[in-house]
């Protein structure tokens, strides 16, 4: 392995002799000069091989080592070349089934070859730093990880989206949140975290839904509502700051104009949901769409805007009402430019009367929750939390058009395959 020196390493060898590896992503064939872009995961490098018999047969795609000497060359593509002495093909390429004109039907039909992408591979960097991003925040402020079950019993988020599973002799559901389990554990750890994979049925064809998504969730003791929607500030501009610090040749590549993540402070514009609705002149009780949000953030200037307190009966029934006006929860979701929703929290009930009201309202059964009206029977304390969907952030910071390029293999209402 360590004689193995990665692409983006390779300036520092300029004149020595190197072994590289990866895969064939271009070939051009000259007489006796055979050109190769090889690709690993760390980038691309020229190599010039002549008279290597290997190097003319090898394929795109076919999987190499190349021994030979780093040249400066500023007609390479990165500047450096390698001159081959040896190629050594590993794996020969069948005919690729992926060239130039693709459809996203299609790179979706061979998503386990279109993985391979410059366009994918530059996301899933960005994806991966944004997993880094979010642990090392709240390792920061003290959080701990928690993990909750996949196997639900009841739903968290309404019965419209569940997954139902056979469980042995049992009908369950696939978990759509982490957050009625967080909040049994903050009466011992109060400061948590996780990030899992939440499952929706989600009957919606949108550029934003998945079937199965990853969902950061976090759930805090003594947090009110204003302090959640700060914190959620701070979690943005760090994920943010982060990305454009690890992530510029990726954020390059992808062509993402960075200026208005750059540009981003707290605090954020906030719009309550009854502002907001007079603005776009819908009554008062109009369920918002995805694509009435991303016009009203358009209207609002194309930034962050938080949308708060949401009329009752629109949102889950463990949201706490307001105490200044009882029709509307202390509740909000973050919308982001060009995508909408990528954030929804609040504070929770804290008392078992106003979530027994609360339940009989949403029509839930109390044998359902019980566990979780236990909650509030010992040492109940004000709490709040949030969860944000990874490849929503994900979309907005790489400006990708679609959710599901966001991960690697997607699921959503028409595919499960590959
Ligand atoms: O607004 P949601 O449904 O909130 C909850 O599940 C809360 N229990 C979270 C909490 O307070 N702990 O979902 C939260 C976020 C949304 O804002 C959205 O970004 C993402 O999860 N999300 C989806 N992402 C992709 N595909 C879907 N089908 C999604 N549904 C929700």
């Amino acid at each position: 392995m360590k004689d193995f020196v990665p692409v983006k390493d390779i300036p520092k060898y300029e004149g020595k002799k190197v072994k590289i590896r990866g895969w064939v992503y271009r070939k051009r064939d000259q007489k006796k000069i055979v050109f190769i872009i090889l690709r690993d995961s760390s980038g691309l490098i020229q190599i010039a091989a002549k008279d290597i018999p290997e190097a003319q047969k090898a394929t795109i795609e076919s999987s190499i080592i190349i021994e030979g000497k780093v040249k400066k060359d500023d007609r390479a593509p990165s500047g450096y070349e390698i001159s081959a002495d040896k190629v050594e093909i590993v794996g020969l390429a069948e005919r690729f089934p992926i060239g130039k004109d693709i459809s996203d039907e299609f790179t979706r039909d061979v998503r386990h070859l279109w993985v391979r992408s410059r366009y994918i591979t530059s996301i899933l960097k960005v994806r991966s730093e944004v997993f880094k991003a979010i642990r090392e925040f709240y390792s920061e402020r003290g959080f701990f990880e928690v993990q909750a079950p996949s196997f639900t019993a009841s739903a968290c988020e309404g019965g419209s989206t569940l997954f139902a599973v056979k469980y042995f002799d049992k009908e369950v559901y696939l978990t759509q949140s982490w957050q009625l389990y967080a909040e049994a554990m903050i009466h011992s750890l109060e400061k948590i975290f996780t990030i899992a994979p939440s499952y929706r049925a989600e009957k919606s064809r949108t550029i934003r839904h998945l079937a199965e998504y990853w969902h950061h969730e976090m759930e805090v003791a003594w947090m009110d509502h204003d302090e959640m929607m700060e914190f959620e500030e701070d979690l943005i501009i760090y994920i943010v700051k982060h990305v454009l610090k690890h992530c510029e040749a990726e954020l390059k590549e992808l062509e993402r104009d960075t200026s208005d993540l750059k540009a981003i402070k707290k605090p954020f514009m906030k719009i309550s949901y009854k502002d907001a609705m007079k603005k776009m002149k819908k009554p008062a009780t109009h369920d918002i769409t995805d694509k009435e949000e991303r016009k009203l953030i358009e209207d609002l200037g194309s930034k962050p805007v938080f949308l708060t307190g949401f009329p009752r009966k629109m949102k889950a029934f463990y949201m706490k009402v307001d105490p200044k006006d009882k029709k509307y929860v202390l509740a909000s979701d973050l919308l982001l430019p060009g995508i909408g929703e990528v954030v929804g929290g609040s504070q929770r009930i804290d008392t078992l009367d106003e979530l027994k009201e609360s339940m009989k309202l949403f029509k839930l059964k109390e044998k359902d929750y019980a566990w979780y009206m236990d909650l509030l029977r010992y040492g109940a304390v004000p709490h709040s939390g949030f969860g944000l969907g990874v490849e929503r952030i994900v979309m907005w910071l790489t400006g990708a058009k679609h959710v599901m390029d966001t991960i690697p293999f997607p699921r959503t209402m028409d595919r499960v395959y590959p």
